[in-house]
C-alpha cells in the first residue's frame, strides 16, 4: 500500500516509516516539522535505502493536503501529526484543539474527495481516563475523562473518527491507543529528540546519562504500587511501530471502527526503569524523591490481547532492549538530530 504518514518525521513516526518500507509498503510523509527536523528523514532514507517522497506541510492546511493527494495514489492515512506535550496542552488549550483536530479533519476532508478510506489513528492510553482499580486496561471499558486538553483532543477525535466510519460503510478506521513509547531504532540512526527539558522519563535519564541534565527527579514515592512509585506500561518503539504494519494490513481488510491496545501487558515503576537502565548500560543515574506531579495516576498497563488475538501483534523486545536502544540513540546523538 502507498501510506501518508502525517507526522511521519517525529519520533513514531520515523520509526514506523522504517517498518512499513521494511514490510514492502510505500509512503509519502507530511510534516510541518513543528516537533522534528528533515534530517530524521534522511536517516529513514539511508537506514532503508530508498528516497522517500516529503512534503514540508501543515496538516491542516487544506491546499497544502489536496496537492499532497492530487500528486500521489494514497491508499491509507496514519495520522501521527499531533501536539502532544500534556503540560504544554494545560497553557495553549486552543493551539491544541485547533492543531489536534483541525488536521484530523482535513486529512478525513480531502480524503474523502479522494475516495481514500483507511485510516489509522495515534491514539492514547490516555483516553482511558484516571483509572482507579481497573488495570490492566482493555478496549471494552468505557473512555474515563482524561484529566488534561491534549488527552480530551485524542477522546474527541477518537469519537469524531467512529461517527465517520459509521457515516460510511467503505471506510475502515483503526485506533491504535499507544502506552509508553521508549527505546529507538538499534542502528542508533534515529530516536526520539524532545525539545528543551525532556517530560517524558526515558529521555530525561537519557540526558542525565550523557551529563546535558544533572538528577533525574522521581515524581513521588507514595504511590500503591511495589516500590511507591508511578507504573507504566513501556513499549519498545521498533514494536509499536510494526503494530501500525499490521493495524494498516488488518485496515485493508476490515471497514467500520476497531480499537487496540499497543502495550506490552508488563508495568513497571519509575525505580524499576532506573535500575534496568543502569544494569544494561553501566551507568549510574543520580535521583531524587519529588512530590507526586499533577495529573499523574499510579498505575497504567494494557491488557495487550485483543491485538495478539486479532492483528497477530506482540511487543517482542524487552526491557532491557528498551534501555540498551535509548542509550544508544542517546549516546551517539547527544544533541540529537541538531
Ligand atoms: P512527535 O512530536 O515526535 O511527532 C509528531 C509529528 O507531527 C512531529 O514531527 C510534528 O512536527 C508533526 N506535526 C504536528 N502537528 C502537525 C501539523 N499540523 N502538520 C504537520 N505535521 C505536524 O510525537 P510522537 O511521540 O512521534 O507521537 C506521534 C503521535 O502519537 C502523536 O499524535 C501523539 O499524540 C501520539 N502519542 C504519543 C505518545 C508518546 O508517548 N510518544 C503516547 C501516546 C500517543
Ligand atoms: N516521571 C518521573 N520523572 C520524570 C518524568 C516522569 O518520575 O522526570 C514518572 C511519572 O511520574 C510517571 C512515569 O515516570 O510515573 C512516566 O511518565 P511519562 O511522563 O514518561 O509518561 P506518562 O505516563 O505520564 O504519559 C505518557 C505520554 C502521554 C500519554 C501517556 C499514555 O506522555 O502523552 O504516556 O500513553 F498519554
Amino acid at each position: 500500500m502507498n501510506v501518508l504518514l502525517a507526522g511521519g518525521a517525529g519520533y513514531i513516526g520515523s520509526h514506523t516509516c522504517v517498518e512499513l518500507i521494511n514490510a514492502g509498503h510505500d509512503v509519502v510523509i507530511a510534516d510541518n516539522f513543528s516537533n522534528s527536523c528533515p534530517v530524521a528523514v534522511e536517516r529513514v532514507e539511508e537506514l532503508t535505502g530508498r528516497k522517500i517522497p516529503l512534503y514540508e506541510a501543515d496538516v491542516c492546511d487544506r491546499d497544502a493536503v489536496e496537492k499532497i493527494f492530487s500528486e500521489n495514489k494514497i491508499d491509507a492515512v496514519i495520522h501521527f501529526a499531533g501536539l502532544k506535550a500534556v503540560g504544554e496542552s494545560c497553557e495553549k488549550p486552543v493551539e491544541y484543539y485547533r492543531n489536534n483536530i483541525d488536521s484530523t479533519l482535513t486529512l478525513l476532508e480531502v480524503m474523502k474527495k479522494h475516495g481514500v478510506n483507511n485510516f489509522i489513528f495515534s491514539s492514547s492510553a490516555t483516553v482511558y481516563g484516571t483509572p482507579e482499580e481497573t488495570v490492566p486496561l482493555v478496549e471494552t471499558m468505557p473512555k474515563g475523562s482524561p484529566t488534561n486538553p491534549y488527552g480530551w483532543t485524542k477522546f474527541m477525535m477518537e469519537q469524531i473518527l467512529t461517527d465517520t466510519a459509521n457515516a460510511n460503510p467503505d471506510m475502515s478506521v483503526v485506533l491504535l491507543r499507544y502506552f509508553n513509547p521508549i527505546g529507538a531504532h538499534e542502528s542508533g540512526r534515529i530516536g526520539e529528540d524532545p525539545n528543551g527539558i525532556p517530560n517524558n522519563l526515558m529521555p530525561y535519564i537519557t540526558q542525565v546519562a550523557a551529563g546535558r541534565l544533572k538528577c533525574l527527579g522521581v515524581f513521588g514515592n507514595d504511590y500503591p504500587t511495589h516500590d511507591g512509585t508511578g507504573v507504566r506500561d513501556y513499549i519498545h518503539v521498533v514494536d509499536l511501530a510494526k503494530g501500525h504494519v499490521k493495524a494498516i494490513e488488518y485496515s485493508a481488510e476490515h471497514k467500520g471502527t476497531e480499537i487496540f491496545n499497543l502495550g506490552t501487558g508488563v508495568g513497571y515503576s519509575v525505580l524499576d526503569i532506573v535500575k534496568a537502565f543502569e544494569k544494561a548500560n553501566s551507568i549510574e543515574i543520580p535521583y531524587v524523591i519529588k512530590p507526586r506531579r499533577a495529573g499523574d495516576i499510579a498505575e497504567c498497563f494494557a491488557d495487550a490481547t485483543k491485538a495478539k488475538k486479532i492483528l497477530g501483534w506482540i511487543a517482542e523486545k524487552n526491557l532491557e532492549d528498551m534501555c540498551r536502544d535509548s542509550w544508544n540513540w542517546q549516546s551517539h546523538n547527544v544533541n540529537g538530530y541538531k
